[in-house]
C-alpha cells in the first residue's frame, strides 16, 4: 500500500484506534489532518507521525461543532489542496446503563457526536472528492451497531445508524468514484496504551482475546487502498468472531 499523493483526514487521532490508523497512514507516506478535542495527546500523535517523516496538519476541534468543522476542514483543504480519505473515527462508547436508568440528555450527547459528527466531517470533506472524481471514507462503528450491546442502548443505536449512513451514502456517490465503508471493531482495549499490538484475552471473541488498534488501523488502510477499489456498502466486522452475547 502507498499513500504518497493522498492527504488523509482522521478524527478522533489521539488515542487508539485513531492514533494507530494515523501512524500507519504516515508510514505509507501519507499526508495527515488530524482532529480530536484531547490537543495536548494529538500533538504527541503530530510528533510522532512527524517523525515518520510526512507532513502533519492538527486540530483541536470537537465534531459535534458544525461550524468548527467547516472551518478546520477548509483551512487542511486550503493548505494542502484535496482531502482524498476520509477517516470517521471520534465517538463517545464508555458507558453502562440500564435503558430505563440512561437521561434522554445522554442519547442526545451520544448522537450529536457518534452520528452528526460524523455527518458534519462527511458532509464537508464530500465536495473535494467529488470535484476530483476519488475519494475513501471509512466509518468506525462497532458490532454494537450490528447485534446491539447489553446496557448500551443509545451507543448502540449511534453505531447502527453509522452502519446505515455508510450504505446509503455508498450508493449516492458509487459514481462519483467514492468508496464508503464502516469497520466494526469487537473489543479492541484499553486505547490510551502506547502500544499499537496490545492485546488482552478476551471471553468475547472465538479467537480468544481482544483485537489490537494495529490489527484496526491495517484494516482502515486497506479500504483507504487501491486493492480495496471494489469494496463500498460494506460494514466489515473485525472481531475475532464475536461470541454473540
Ligand atoms: N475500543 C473498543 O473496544 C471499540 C470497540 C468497538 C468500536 N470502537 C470504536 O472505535 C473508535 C475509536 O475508539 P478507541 O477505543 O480507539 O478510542 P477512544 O474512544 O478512547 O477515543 C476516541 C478519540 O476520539 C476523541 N473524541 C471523542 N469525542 C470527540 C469529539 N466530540 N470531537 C473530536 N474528537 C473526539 C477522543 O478524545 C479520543 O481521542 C470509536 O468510534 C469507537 O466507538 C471501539
Amino acid at each position: 500500500m502507498n499513500f504518497q499523493e493522498k492527504v488523509v483526514l482522521v478524527t478522533g487521532a489521539a488515542v487508539g484506534i485513531g492514533r494507530a490508523t494515523a501512524l500507519r497512514f504516515a508510514e505509507l507516506g501519507a499526508r495527515l489532518v488530524l482532529l480530536d478535542v484531547a490537543f495536548e495527546k494529538l500533538q504527541r500523535v503530530r510528533d510522532e507521525a512527524g517523525a515518520l517523516g510526512t507532513k502533519v496538519l492538527i486540530f483541536d476541534c470537537d465534531i459535534s461543532d458544525e461550524a468548527r468543522v467547516g472551518e478546520v476542514v477548509a483551512e487542511a483543504v486550503r493548505h494542502f489542496g484535496k482531502i482524498d480519505v476520509l477517516v470517521n473515527n471520534a465517538a463517545l462508547w464508555r458507558c453502562r446503563s440500564a435503558f430505563v436508568d440512561t437521561p434522554t440528555a445522554e442519547w442526545r450527547r451520544f448522537f450529536d457526536i457518534n452520528v452528526m459528527g460524523t455527518v458534519y466531517v462527511t458532509q464537508a470533506v464530500l465536495p473535494t472528492m467529488i470535484a476530483q472524481g476519488w475519494g475513501r471514507v471509512i466509518n468506525v462503528a462497532s458490532v454494537a451497531g450490528v447485534y446491539g450491546n447489553r446496557n448500551m442502548a443509545h451507543y448502540s443505536a449511534t453505531k447502527g445508524a453509522v452502519i446505515s449512513f455508510t450504505k446509503s451514502l455508498a450508493k449516492e456517490v458509487a459514481e462519483q468514484g467514492i468508496t464508503v465503508n464502516a469497520v466494526s471493531p469487537g473489543s479492541v482495549s484499553p486505547a490510551e496504551r502506547e502500544d499499537v499490538n496490545y492485546t488482552q484475552p478476551s471471553e468475547l471473541s472465538y479467537l480468544g482475546r481482544t483485537g489490537s488498534d494495529k490489527e484496526n488501523a491495517e484494516l482502515i488502510c486497506f479500504l483507504a487502498s487501491d486493492g480495496a477499489s471494489y469494496i463500498t456498502g460494506q460494514n466489515i466486522q473485525i472481531d475475532g468472531c464475536r461470541r454473540k452475547l
